[in-house]
């Protein structure tokens, strides 16, 4: 028992040893009057500026990031950036402060160090930079202020601080991890002066919670001048072959009463790997739309660009699960590629909000969810039945912050038709400038498939040769 409590008066100590404080803290704990409301506020607000900065940093990489693994990362670690901001944003304005200034910059040494990290000029430098350097300064951060709030009067920011530290371990094992994996010991030592610059911007800073001295010299910039641009070009790696293969329509095969609810599970852990699509164009959304929507537009796309990420990954786990190599499948990539090389943010979101709409009705979600659970593949039933509910919630998203741009819900859905209507598919230049033949890769995956399940193909399946050529993913002729 801690000294003081020794001189308390008898009726003054812990009632039959019971934990005092709702289990806070100690007495003497609480006595301690070392914290104000105005240094919590300060706190949070540099903790704040520096989350919602990782949050747009690792958007902002998604797209031009080829490796699968760090891609869908990304996704998930922006994501769970987002939902720190909102804690701490929930936080400081419970705090009676309006205004809230939490667009404020809190010290230009802080800018200038995420500037660097959104500079990062490869992936080595920012896995790096990012979860080895800033990362373990943002965890530092929360055990400071968990241990410096006061338990009992700042109890919901010691939780806040508490969340955050904890989550961010995740993510520290990860980072850890990819630069063991990826990163060799040249590169490494080629590193050093751009992270011994980041340091000495986060010491000038008095560090992200200001707890250190800070200085009034800010070291000249490094690669951040200018600041790194959104790279809107997707990229993947080099096992996503023949990525500009138009050549099979996943679709008309999966609304033909001819095939069977099995065979459509294939085309169905297709379509859910081909959504890495989905995170490489929305991201450009929340890139380009940065600063012209409110915070709560940004959280919640960030969570349907992860639930994305999540569709891709269910789709490689079913071909995984079937013992299918999905690398030997053409995993197209024209569709984030056209998107944001021809339209513009607020028409792609028109895109995305009218075929996500169009996913809602009997032949959308609840018919995949109907094929899975009829095909005896469990696996496949459970993955659509998540998928769908995802799905659910988008087109609510897509109603809080697309339609009411709009007169009403058929305008927003006819602008997304006709925007998408625009977009040339390039099927044809794709192919004359060589870069793919549209084979068509469905017989072979359907004969691998076959061979694993000890089945005999059905020859209609086996023939099925649709395309993209002149209907789109909706079926409709373009
Ligand atoms: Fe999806
Ligand atoms: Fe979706």
């Amino acid at each position: 028992m801690a000294g003081g409590s020794n001189n308390r008066s008898r009726n003054l100590l812990p009632y039959q040893g019971l934990p005092e404080l709702a289990g806070l803290c100690s007495m003497d704990r609480a006595i301690d009057a070392s914290w104000s409301l105005d240094e919590s506020v300060q706190r949070l607000k540099r903790l704040h500026y520096v989350l919602k900065r990782m949050h747009e940093i690792l958007t902002s990489r998604i797209t031009a990031e080829p490796i699968y693994e760090l891609k869908t990362a990304m996704s998930y670690h922006a994501y769970l950036f987002a939902e720190q901001v909102t804690l701490v944003r929930k936080r400081v304005a419970e705090m009676r402060e309006p205004p809230l200034e939490l667009d404020k910059i809190p010290h230009p040494a802080l800018e200038l160090l995420m500037d660097e990290l959104q500079s990062a000029p490869d992936t080595a430098h920012f896995l790096m930079g990012a979860y080895q350097d800033v990362l373990p300064a943002i965890i530092g951060c929360c055990i400071r202020l968990k241990h410096d709030a006061h338990p009992l009067a700042d109890a919901p920011t010691v939780r806040v601080a508490k969340l955050i530290e904890f989550e961010l371990q995740d993510l520290l094992e990860f980072g850890n991890h990819a630069v063991y994996c990826l990163v060799n010991e040249p590169e490494v030592e080629h590193a050093q002066p751009w992270l011994g610059h980041l340091r000495k911007c986060l010491a000038a800073s008095g560090h992200i919670d200001g707890t250190e001295p800070e200085s009034d010299e800010v070291p000249p910039r490094f690669f951040s001048k200018p600041v790194a641009q959104y790279d809107p070009e997707p990229k993947r790696d080099h096992r996503f072959q023949d990525r500009y293969n138009a050549g099979v329509n996943p679709e008309s095969f999966l609304y033909d009463e001819r095939f069977s609810a099995r065979d459509k599970t294939l085309m169905m852990y297709y379509k859910r790997i081909r959504e890495l699509d989905v995170p490489e164009m929305m991201a450009s959304i929340l890139v380009e739309l940065r600063d012209d929507e409110p915070w709560e537009f940004h959280m919640e796309m960030s969570r349907q660009l992860w639930d994305e990420a999540r569709h891709a990954m269910m789709g490689q786990v079913g071909f995984v699960s079937h013992d299918i190599d999905w690398t030997q499948i053409p995993i197209n990539f024209t569709w984030s590629k056209n998107l944001n090389e021809q339209l513009n943010a607020r028409e792609r979101h028109g895109v995305l909000f009218f075929i996500e709409q169009n996913l809602m009705p009997k032949n959308g979600k609840r018919y995949e969810w109907e094929v899975a659970t009829q095909s005896g593949d469990p696996l496949s039933k459970l993955f659509q039945d998540f998928d769908w509910a995802d799905e659910v919630l988008h087109a609510q998203i897509g109603r809080r912050w697309y339609v009411p741009q709009f007169g009403n819900l058929s305008e927003a859905l006819a602008y997304g038709d006709k925007c998408w209507s625009q977009v040339l598919s390039h099927w044809q230049s794709y192919r004359d400038k060589g870069l793919t033949d549209h084979r068509n890769w469905w017989p072979d995956l359907y004969r691998q498939a076959c061979l694993k399940w000890g089945v005999q193909p059905d020859p209609e399946a086996l023939a099925f040769h649709d395309t993209y050529e002149e209907k789109r993913a909706d079926l409709e002729s373009i």
